[in-house]
């Protein structure tokens, strides 16, 4: 009967290391930032997600809820980022309304928001099914379409037109090449005031500039301003990204932070951290000693330090 109580401690004991293990494993499992978001590798500027990448960029830019896409949110909808070029500061999204010569359907409007830091890059836009005749298509009195194009005769020639009501080979002028292109006063593409049913966008020809069937789809973007972010950031970003981190900000602030693990933050990089960020590591073991002997007072002490531990952590986020 007297090893009833100490075998409850032992028992309490045990609860309070699985679950301070479970805990730890999960958080270690949940990275605050990605480097991946499906198949894309997301760098600076970009960011999985709040307080990942540049501040800018969010939240604009974000992986998806389900961790499986890059999205790109506006006011006229959420786009796929298909492909990042870092190099040249633009990436490229595939709205799932835009037409191709697979698929051909009406579109909504396509808009940027305005306070987003980011402008229309180089691709081509094919207005698709507008009605005829297409040079008479204005946006505050400047005409729209190049009509010397070939690139509506080629595109007209994939049968997915049917798709937007047109008859097989269609009239090409109810097509209108528009490029360079420009988003009107609302930072839209508007068709219904182009009196377009749907787009296409190409962004290469892919040295087959007759045969859309091989062509790049998808709109071009480049963050405005050209350089992506600032230099004293993209510098020290740089050197945080090749210590193995992911470069974020702190939310409010807004000042860079290096993301080195889950419970690791720094405003250096993964190698040289600040110092400020090493006790914790030191104070969670520390903890889990002193944890003891609190427990053997009964379950009050591990409640207090349950809590007293999962106030440190989120002291630092
Ligand atoms: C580190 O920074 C990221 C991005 O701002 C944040 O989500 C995370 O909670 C921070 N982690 C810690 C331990 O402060």
């Amino acid at each position: 009967m007297e090893n009833l109580p100490s075998f409850n401690i032992i028992v309490i004991l045990l609860f309070c290391y699985v679950t301070q293990f479970i805990l730890w494993q999960t958080l270690a499992q949940d990275l605050p930032c990605r480097t991946t978001c499906g198949s894309m590798q997301v760098k600076y500027p970009f960011g999985s997600g709040h307080g990942c990448g540049s501040p800018r960029f969010h939240p604009y830019i974000a992986c998806s809820p389900e961790g499986d896409q890059l999205l790109l949110t506006t006011h006229t909808g959420s786009y796929p980022i298909t492909s990042i070029s870092y190099t040249t500061s633009t990436f490229i999204i595939t709205p799932p309304h835009m037409s191709t010569c697979t698929s051909m359907q009406q579109s909504p409007n396509l808009g940027l928001d305005w306070a987003s830091p980011f402008q229309l890059g180089s691709s081509t836009f094919l207005l698709l099914s507008c009605t005829p005749p297409t040079s008479s298509l204005n946006i505050k009195g400047s005409p729209v379409c190049d009509t010397s194009s070939y690139l509506c005769a080629s595109i007209y020639t994939c049968p997915s037109v049917i798709g937007l009501g047109l008859p097989l080979f269609p009239p090409t002028n109810t097509c209108c090449v528009y490029s360079p292109a420009n988003f009107n006063s609302k930072g839209e593409l508007d068709l219904q005031k182009l009196n377009c049913m749907g787009f296409a966008s190409v962004v290469s020809l892919q040295e087959h500039p007759t045969d859309p069937s091989q062509w790049q789809y998808g709109v071009e973007l480049k963050s405005r301003g050209g350089a992506l972010d600032d230099y004293y950031i993209d510098n020290k970003c740089n050197t945080c990204e090749i210590s193995g981190g992911v470069c974020g900000y702190a939310p409010l602030v807004n000042s860079f932070v290096c993301v080195c693990s889950d419970t690791i933050n720094t405003t250096m990089d993964c190698n040289t951290r600040s110092l400020q960020n090493q006790p914790e590591l030191a104070w969670n073991s520390v903890s889990l000693l002193s944890s003891k002997s609190e427990a053997v007072d009964g379950v009050s002490g591990w409640s207090s330090f349950r809590w007293s531990s999962l106030r440190k952590r989120t002291a630092y986020s």
